[in-house]
């Protein structure tokens, strides 16, 4: 969703903004904006369309002078995309300048009650109606201004604000919606993702709901929602400048494509210990796993897909039942949980509103909670029971790839440690499993060697208006994941489909020439998805087959082009049937011209509903 960032120090507020706006574009890309404490005023400069626009109008930040500013790229909720619904959004005495992530949800009723008393509104925002409380509210005092405003609004949001009276100070709170306050030498910065900032400073201080930050030159003071100064501690981020930059790939998703082998050594190895799964500090003893009548698994799109594999897993290791949901539906739909039920919540940014409501719902019907997440200290991570970390370090693309796998490296190992745990298994089967994920960090570098094959079939197809995903088992659950990167970065139109389903429908859709991408490294399925194969051809399909070596003289009978992908246990498969459909999908992109890291329409972070 949207991306803010605030600045008060020595320097030039302009250039900093611009350039933490950069790393936050993927959040939201299709307006901007900034407010400066300009020679005794709020300047706004704002526009719609991407950074560069903005860039270009402020001549790189040259244009507008002051130490202490705000800046805003949106993802458009409320209004549509146009330069006066970019933010900063301002109050009609010209008094306050705010930029917001996240949704208010009543603000139509406080837009009414406002404009029954006289105020202007110029914008179809739900933001307007924050800047424009502050004035109405303000009487000499921002902070108490802040209390009344946060006490009247409901929904999410993460607001950064500059009031003309104070060009000394920048202002923040948040509820639901991620912001961070940086810490630097003689200068303070505000941030919706830590990567906005990680060139200045990498000390932080996470705002709590409700919790307020004011930020002058040389120091941040800190107030609970009554404004009682509170004390927060700082920490340090761990992750460094370059890996949230591009290094020489010509995108994102390139980057973090290749970066996988590294992403999942680092979430793995520090977990098998003596052959053993070592689960950092979640309590899940053996008794507390005896007493699990059901585990559900839940998240939102290539998180959910995770799911989907895990639950192949878990049912063949543990012989658990296993519900996996999208969190929309969850949250909505009173699923019968008790303290009987372990829910695995998984999220690659911890921030995911659909995601979160559905943890917080799962706690308050007692649940067990335990969160699989890749941003430290998110709200997913400070809110379950117990956190394991993807050490994938940041994810920048839109289009997720690194997160998966290691997502998926952090369920396989879950599953294994309960079947330790358990003794469900027998020692010799588990520990060839452990091996087999100690080996997956090298089989992907091998995996992603050949990059060439696909890039050549993706030259062939590039073009294609519809293509279909099949497989059986884990492959099915890979081939969701394969379908969704297609479509959201190369607008391709995919599904995909289990072929056993094939039959019940969707084979009427095949025709001469239509791409089919059968994966199959399934051996105990291999025969039957042949069949599946056979069918499809005969309506006079292309088929792409995604297997293993000693599976791909048969296939080739079959297939019009494969690509093999190494062995490994059969649940762990995904992880390497998904890396050549990940660079399918990327090289389609690319050779259609698509903005691969900012494909249209989405944003990275989705923190309202
Ligand atoms: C797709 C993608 C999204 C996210 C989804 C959940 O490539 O990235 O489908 O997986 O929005 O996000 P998180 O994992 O942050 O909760």
């Amino acid at each position: 969703m949207c991306g803010i960032v605030g600045y008060i120090g020595r320097e030039q507020a302009a250039p900093v903004l611009l350039n933490g706006l950069k790393r936050l574009e993927y959040r939201g890309y299709d307006s901007s904006g900034v407010a400066v404490h300009s020679d005794g005023s709020l300047r706004v400069v704002k526009a719609k369309g991407r950074l560069d626009v903005l860039d270009g109008l402020l001549e790189q930040g040259t244009k507008l002078p002051g130490t202490v500013g705000i800046g805003h790229t949106r993802w458009a909720t409320h209004g549509a995309p146009s330069d006066i619904n970019s933010h900063p959004q301002t109050s009609d005495g010209g008094l306050f300048a705010v930029v917001h992530n996240g949704i208010i949800e009543n603000y139509l009723h406080l837009k009414n009650h406002l404009t029954r008393r006289g105020v202007d509104f110029v914008s179809d925002t739900d933001t307007e109606v924050v800047a424009q409380m502050l004035e109405y509210y303000y009487k000499g005092d921002v902070l108490e201004a802040i209390r009344q405003v946060t006490e009247r609004v409901q929904g999410s949001y993460a607001l950064g604000i500059i009031c003309a009276d104070c060009p000394e100070k920048v202002f923040a709170v948040r509820k639901d919606s991620p912001l961070i306050v940086g810490l630097g030498e003689g200068e303070s910065f505000i941030a919706s993702d830590v990567t906005a900032i990680l060139s200045y400073t990498r000390r932080i201080c996470r705002l709590q709901d409700r919790e307020i930050a004011v930020l002058e030159q040389d120091r941040v003071s800190f107030y609970d929602p009554e404004l009682y100064p509170i004390e927060k501690p700082a920490e340090q981020v761990e992750w460094d400048v370059a890996s949230a930059e591009k290094g020489g790939y010509e995108h994102f998703m390139m980057k973090e494509i290749c970066e996988q082998p590294e992403a999942l050594r680092k979430t793995i190895s520090p977990r098998l210990q003596d052959g053993k799964v070592v689960l950092d500090d979640v309590c899940l003893s053996r008794e507390q796993i005896t007493r699990l009548s059901r585990v559900y698994i839940v998240a939102c799109g290539t998180s959910y897909h995770v799911g989907a594999v895990a639950k192949y897993a878990f049912e063949k290791l543990l012989r658990l039942p296993i519900e996996v949901d999208v969190a929309s539906e969850f949250r909505y739909r009173d699923p019968v949980l008790d303290e009987r039920t372990l829910v695995i919540i998984i999220s690659q940014s911890g921030e995911t509103a659909d995601t979160l409501a559905a943890l917080r719902e799962a706690k308050r019907q007692g649940a067990r909670t335990l969160a699989i997440v890749n941003v430290v200290g998110s709200t997913i991570a400070n809110e379950a029971n117990d956190v394991l970390y993807t050490w994938a370090g940041p994810e920048i693309a839109v289009a997720s790839t690194k997160a998966y796998s290691t997502q998926l490296a952090v369920v396989y190992l879950i599953a294994l440690y309960m079947a330790q745990e358990l003794q469900a298994l027998p020692p010799e089967e588990l520990d060839g499993y452990l091996q087999e994920l100690q080996r997956l960090p090298e089989l992907a570098e091998k995996c992603l060697e050949d990059k060439e094959t696909i890039q050549y079939f993706a030259s062939q197809y590039f073009n294609a208006k519809d293509m279909y995903f099949i497989g059986r088992n884990v492959d099915y659950a890979a081939s969701l994941e394969a379908s969704l990167k297609l479509k959201e970065i190369s607008y391709i139109h995919s599904e995909a489909y289990t072929a056993g389903e094939l039959k019940h429908g969707p084979i009427s859709l095949m025709e001469e020439g239509t791409l089919v991408i059968a994966i199959c490294t399934c051996r105990r399925l291999f025969e039957k998805m042949m069949a599946n194969i056979k069918e499809v051809k005969a309506r006079g399909a292309v088929v792409l087959g995604i297997t293993t070596q000693e599976l791909a003289d048969t296939l080739a009978q079959e297939a019009d082009w494969q690509f093999c992908v190494p062995r490994t246990a059969d649940f762990m498969l995904p992880s390497m049937s998904i890396l050549p459909l990940q660079l399918f999908a990327y090289y389609a992109a690319s050779m259609k011209g698509c903005d691969i890291d900012k494909p249209r329409n989405l944003a990275k972070s989705v923190t309202v509903e």
